[in-house]
């Protein structure tokens, strides 16, 4: 069953019904100021960090009610209405909401009055714009009022929902006309404050929540609403909030738009006041100056429009298959935008006061973005490593406002180093900018103690090297990729941090993952050192990488496939020697990816095993079979019930691991088949049962175990969307940025057709034509550049030219 339906043309994805199973939303910004949107206009909104700079509350435990957002109130009659349904849940005759790329437009029709909001972030400035065009479609004069409203946070979001007895005398609000200005806490040390103001003559204004609602009700039945009424009020502490009331008389016919600003303004600290109290408001003057017009705010949506189209048009797939088509070219690459700003911090999943950015998170989100705006992937690269330790481990997490590192997680997660030679190796791969590896990056954010980024890398490297246990695999620490596998945590009383708890630093928990790992992305490190000619490194490394080959050969092998893990007793874990947890999915993927056994035939043994052991329709399970009952040795992922997150569900992340390994055995029909399973295109159909939008990929689907198998959780902040996007592109269409240039090596199914692939690499345009005239899976039998055949896979890169033409023809 579907609840709306795509439209690529303009490429949105059009809901028709407020009823979906769970709230459907988008992001609005792309560099510091952010908001949430659902498809009935819910949502916050936060400037830089969703914890510290939270503008607009979030209602916690309420994703399915969904009742705090953005919201405009038509009052017409005694009929009480709102575009997109909530909060007043009033049955519209017609209602529509498209969420678009950067943007969202509602439709609501009611007795004849049509409301249509857009809203967005324009490029440049921290402002949210809407703009509201209010028509009177029927064959009589109306007299009706529109009421905007939001509800203002605190600041900081963790304190906000904690600290009442503070907070509820804090409240501090200014009016001037049509803008209501909220300035909580700048009367100490905050240099900023929120507006929030519309271009026209209001009848009224509101800044007190209760005055607003009434004492008791919801906002659903806002008490001033229902009076007509806003009452003029300045909110001092308790709730503050910010209505508009404008009084609208339309004759039959006739159409009125207004538009609306939420914003952001920093004062410098001798600038902050105009007069003793009352703050200095001219910054703020000057971006509403901005948007004062309906043309002002055309302009602005349409350069976001032109901003996107450059940055989509980048990567390109016309196909045969329309779903490929529509993930790539649209919704994938946005996913990836999205999930390179937020990391993990905020969502409807995520509530924006937990985590900031994880190390690992970001490393990898790294891999679906580069090639988007490769200058503020290097700005990530530098950041993430400046949290690096001397010794080559990491903070797990850092704050996004400070770039800090987060101490009370701390560092101990030993695949973490890896993931910034993945994510830097990618960057140099896409740019060719190997000036980032000399650049000076502190350690622990201590310039004192600073290095070039090589170093940083090849710290990371060894300190994998300097932390083997007894099989000379990786000791896992904390925990690796899987951060719910803690096997040196023993955690035994509620409330304890599985990951964080007792010793972490175990000298026998071994992961089998982590080596593969090694594998791949020494590698890459190897590489690099090539490439700056140092090749006294580059050898030290493959002789390393070697070593760890021949150890995943030894004990990393089960038979029939990967082990996982070594625990704490020097036990395999994901081994037919368990009575649970035999097989997981991460060590077939990383070391089938990193080549282990390719040649051997174990990488075919293990992915087969793969198919037969894990695979669901709804994808491919993390493990198998479930964990039953807690195991003190294995910690958290032994916590959820069957089928849920890491203990046997379908967790998206590491479904395209396998499909790229699919790849590298050649089998490009089972690479697409497992693809497919996750597509959110694909399985849009089934919405009812997967519920999390179907434009988006989410971070995990009810495994075969669980009462709800084929149910989608924590849409959008996903690893998902990077890797998936490296995968379908990288791997299944096969375009494949070398450090020397562009690979052409598909694997598709055999009848997947010909297809054109046009891609934006390091300036120049790649015009790719690949045809498959035998329906072979893989293998580039010609490959010819501006009409010349050449040897290899790989085109050489020429910055002298604009355009290049490549046919490759497969065998
Ligand atoms: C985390 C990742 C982790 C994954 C598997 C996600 O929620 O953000 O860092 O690798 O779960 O445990």
């Amino acid at each position: 069953m579907k609840f709306g339906h795509f439209d690529d043309q303009n490429k949105e994805y059009v809901i028709t019904t407020p009823k979906t199973p769970l709230p459907w939303i988008n992001y609005l910004g792309c560099t510091d100021f952010f908001s949430l949107m659902s498809n009935t206009c819910g949502g916050y909104t936060f400037y830089k960090d969703a914890k510290l700079l939270r503008m607009t509350r979030y209602r916690y435990n309420d994703t399915t009610p969904d009742t705090n957002g953005k919201y405009f109130y038509i009052k017409d009659g005694d009929t009480i209405w709102n575009p997109g349904w909530q909060p007043t849940k009033t049955e519209l005759d017609s209602y529509e909401c498209r969420h678009g790329i950067g943007y969202s437009k509602f439709t609501g029709v009611k007795n004849d009055v049509k409301a249509e909001l857009i809203t967005f972030v324009p490029i440049g400035d921290p402002v949210e714009l809407t703009k509201v065009t209010i028509t009177n479609n029927s064959s009589a004069h109306k007299d009706i009022q529109l009421f905007s409203y939001v509800e203002w946070c605190l600041w900081n979001a963790d304190d906000d929902m904690k600290n009442y007895q503070r907070n509820l005398s804090i409240g501090e609000v200014e009016v001037i006309d049509s803008t209501i200005y909220h300035k909580t806490e700048y009367r100490e040390r905050r240099n900023h404050y929120a507006v929030y103001s519309v271009n026209t003559k209001i009848d009224g204004f509101e800044t007190s929540r209760d005055e607003f609602r009434g004492a008791y009700n919801g906002p659903d039945r806002p008490a001033a609403v229902i009076e007509g009424k806003l009452h003029n009020t300045i909110a001092s502490g308790w709730y503050p909030i910010a209505s508009h009331q404008i009084n609208l008389s339309l004759d039959a016919g006739e159409c009125k738009t207004f538009v609306f600003a939420l914003g952001y303004v920093e004062n410098p600290e001798d600038e902050k006041w105009e007069k003793p109290g009352i703050i200095n408001k001219k910054r703020a003057n000057a971006l509403l100056a901005k948007y004062q017009t309906t043309e002002d705010f055309d302009n602005a949506l349409a350069k976001l429009n032109t901003y996107w189209d450059g940055l989509l048009s980048k990567f390109h797939v016309e196909s045969n298959d329309e779903h490929v088509n529509r993930m790539v070219n649209i919704w994938n690459q946005y996913q990836c935008m999205v999930t390179f700003n937020m990391s993990r911090s905020a969502s409807y999943y995520e509530t924006g006061i937990g985590r900031g950015m994880g190390f690992r998170d970001s490393c990898q989100d790294l891999l679906g973005f580069v090639h988007l705006i490769p200058d503020r992937a290097r700005e990530r690269i530098i950041d993430i490593a400046s949290t690096q330790f001397q010794d080559g481990s990491a903070y797990h997490q850092y704050q996004p406002l400070t770039k800090k590192g987060n101490s009370d997680i701390g560092s101990g997660f030993n695949d973490d180093p890896l993931w910034l030679i993945a994510g830097t190796s990618a960057y140099i791969r896409e740019t060719g900018d190997t000036s980032i590896l000399k650049e000076m990056v502190p350690y622990d954010n201590d310039m004192s103690v600073a290095t070039t980024l090589m170093e940083h890398l090849k710290r990371s490297f060894d300190y994998i090297v300097n932390h083997k246990g007894p099989h000379d695999l990786p000791l896992i620490g904390r925990a690796d990729w899987n951060d719910c596998l803690n096997l040196n945590c023993f955690s035994e009383h509620p409330g304890e941090s599985f990951q964080c708890f007792g010793p972490s630093e175990g000298p026998v928990a071994e992961s089998v993952f982590i080596a593969g790992m090694f594998v791949k992305y020494g590698r890459e490190y190897a590489a690099l050192a090539k490439l700056m000619g140092d090749t006294a490194e580059e050898a030290r490394v493959l002789a390393e990488v070697d070593k760890m080959t021949a150890a995943i050969e030894k004990d990393g092998w089960d038979g029939d496939w990967f082990v996982r893990a070594y625990d704490a007793y020097s036990h395999k874990v994901g081994s037919k020697e368990c009575d649970e947890g035999q097989i997981y999915i991460e060590p077939q993927g990383m070391c089938v990816m990193a080549g282990v056994g390719v040649d051997d035939g174990n990488a075919k043994k293990a992915l087969d095993s793969v198919k037969e052991k894990l695979d669901t329709k709804y994808g491919v399970m993390i493990l198998q079979p479930a964990y039953t009952r807690y195991h003190l040795e294995l910690g958290e992922i032994t916590s959820y019930p069957p089928g849920y997150k890491e203990n046997a569900g379908i967790f998206c992340h590491n479904n395209p691991w396998i499909s790229i390994a699919e790849t590298c055995i050649g089998r490009g029909d089972r690479a697409f088949e497992v693809y497919k399973k996750t597509c959110p295109s694909y399985i849009e159909d089934i919405s009812e049962i997967h519920r999390t939008e179907p434009y988006v990929y989410s971070q995990m689907v009810a495994g075969a175990d669980a009462r709800f198998h084929g149910e989608a959780k924590n849409s959008w902040l996903t690893g998902t969307a990077a890797w998936t996007f490296t995968n379908i592109s990288q791997y299944i269409l096969g375009i494949y940025p070398t450090l020397e240039g562009l690979s052409v090596n598909p694997c598709t199914p055999a009848a997947f057709g010909d297809f054109n692939i046009t891609r934006e690499y390091r300036g120049v345009i790649y015009n790719i034509e690949i045809k498959n005239p035998n329906k072979v899976q893989k293998g580039v039998a010609s490959l010819t550049v501006d009409g010349n055949e050449i040897e290899g896979n790989v085109i050489p890169f020429d910055s002298s030219k604009k355009t290049v033409n490549v046919v490759a023809t497969m065998k």
